[in-house]
């Protein structure tokens, strides 16, 4: 950072004296892996810190007062993507219909809600997984767990599972072509309202939502040509539409070494993504994490689940937040729906009583989550992760219900999912049981919503929006 940038920083962020995109080393670190040649991660950093970014202060900016308009209950966040990206995914079709579904949603979502809808995918960096163990053992055989491709490949060999530090620097060209491809697809009129045939995914037409879906976008076609009759000419504004993207910020150094200092602006900013988030197993003050988030200009997200305390939840928001600044804090909780009721409602009290701005979102799928055996059919036995799209609804109506009574904003939701026609999570329209599990079961993580299961969310948030 030049001396100016730096004098700046410090008269605007005094609290920020003692932060450094370092800081956070002197800090307990959990899920971070040990890379065996310090001198090839040296080089590795290097590399990434000197290539140009991902994103940039003034879409970081753009995004925070969405998130602020939202916090006032103007807009809606709707976040979604896989749990968590691979190299192989970097293929056209599949960015293409992972666009297809979130626009999809979010023109039922606006629809239904009346109010403008941000977009952010858990895409373009979401290469990074925090993991129960650090070690996996086969057959008598112990090597390091595999930690996403960020870090190092699932094959179960101890050449696969070493930490590679160039990863991080593939992550970031990967990151770099699914982001050029999106924003070429986004500005080049593929998102055009005018066009919703664009986005509908082969199978919308077998499908037991297309009549109500169709309809929607008959509804906003018709509001389209009435707006344009009374203009007098097209609404350009509606030919595209912004996307941000999103990722666990979990690999710290990977982070770092993307954090820039800008020019004519104060501070530093994580040019990886729009907003980061800091998962629930590592939003612990004090550590690294919540050390190295502080100290970062982009708006952060915080998992929040049934172990997160009142007192925790108001220290991690005077860390992140000490001057209360709008747009900065998505808070996204994720108890599962048989907590949610009991474990909310406290949450938000404090938060309250402290008068704290925050945008509340509800991830309903990682308190969800549940291993079964497929009872019969070729893979009888198999034990799989599975998700009900019953308690995934249920877990979002209790979150409307619960910030309803409590009079704060229910301002946005956060799903895993995908446009493909998988069988990761049971239950919606077709019915999926256990049994159908097996049939197209694809992710190496959590259980995703499939195109159709997305898109029935998104109808069933709509009608209570609308509400
Ligand atoms: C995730 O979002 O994929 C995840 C690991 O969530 P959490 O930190 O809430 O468990
Ligand atoms: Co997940």
């Amino acid at each position: 950072m030049s001396l100016t940038a730096h004098v700046l920083h410090m008269a605007n962020h005094p609290h920020n004296a003692d932060w450094s995109p370092e800081s956070w080393k002197a800090c307990t670190a959990v899920q971070q892996p040990s890379y065996p040649d310090a001198n090839e991660l040296r080089s590795a950093l290097g590399e990434l810190s000197s290539l140009p970014p991902l994103v940039t202060s003034w879409e970081i900016e753009a995004l925070t007062s969405q998130i602020a308009e939202a916090q006032e209950g103007k807009r809606f966040l709707l976040q979604g993507g896989d749990c968590a990206e691979t190299f192989d995914d970097c293929r056209s079709a599949t960015i293409a219909s992972k666009l297809k579904i979130l626009l999809q949603m979010s023109l039922v979502l606006t629809h239904g809600g009346g109010m403008p809808v941000i977009r952010v995918g858990r895409f373009a960096g979401q290469y990074a997984k925090p993991r129960s163990e650090d070690t996996e053992t086969r057959d008598g055989v112990t090597l390091p767990t595999y930690r996403g491709d960020l870090v190092n490949k699932p094959d179960f060999t101890a050449a696969a599972r070493a930490a590679q530090p160039w990863r991080m620097v593939q992550a970031h060209a990967r990151s770099a072509i699914t982001l050029n491809f999106i924003r070429s697809l986004v500005d080049g009129g593929f998102a055009d309202l005018h066009h919703p045939e664009y986005w509908d995914l082969d199978f919308v037409q077998h499908s037991p939502l297309r009549d109500e879906y169709q309809r929607i976008t008959r509804e906003i076609g018709q509001s389209l040509r009435f707006m344009e009759t009374l203009a007098g000419s097209p609404v350009h504004e509606m030919r595209r539409v912004d996307f941000f993207t999103s990722h666990e910020g979990l690999l710290l150094p990977s982070e770092a070494a993307q954090t820039r200092a800008v020019p004519h602006k104060a501070g530093w900013w994580d040019l990886s993504t729009h907003l980061p988030w800091i998962g629930y197993r590592t939003a612990v003050p004090g550590e690294a994490h919540v050390e190295f988030f502080r100290g970062v200009r982009n708006p952060v997200g915080v998992k929040v689940g049934p172990g997160t305390t009142p007192q925790r939840l108001i220290d991690l928001l005077s860390v992140l937040n000490p001057s209360d600044e709008p747009g900065k804090i998505v808070i996204i909780h994720r108890f599962g729906a048989h907590e949610i009721g009991k474990c909310l409602p406290p949450l938000v009290a404090a938060v309250q009583a402290a008068r704290r701005r925050v945008l509340w979102t509800c991830d309903p799928m990682h308190g969800n989550t549940e291993m079964v055996t497929v009872a019969s059919g070729p893979h009888a036995g198999t034990r799989v992760k599975t998700r009900k799209f019953d308690h995934i609804l249920a877990e979002v109506e209790q979150a409307f219900e619960i910030h309803r009574m409590k009079g704060t904003v229910m301002g946005g939701v956060h799903f895993e999912l995908t446009g493909e026609e998988v069988t990761e999570c049971t239950g919606g329209a077709r019915g999926l049981g256990d049994e159908g599990l097996m049939a197209a079961y694809r992710s190496r993580v959590d259980p995703r919503l499939n195109y159709e299961q997305a898109l029935e969310m998104a109808l069933r948030i709509a009608r209570r929006l609308g509400a």
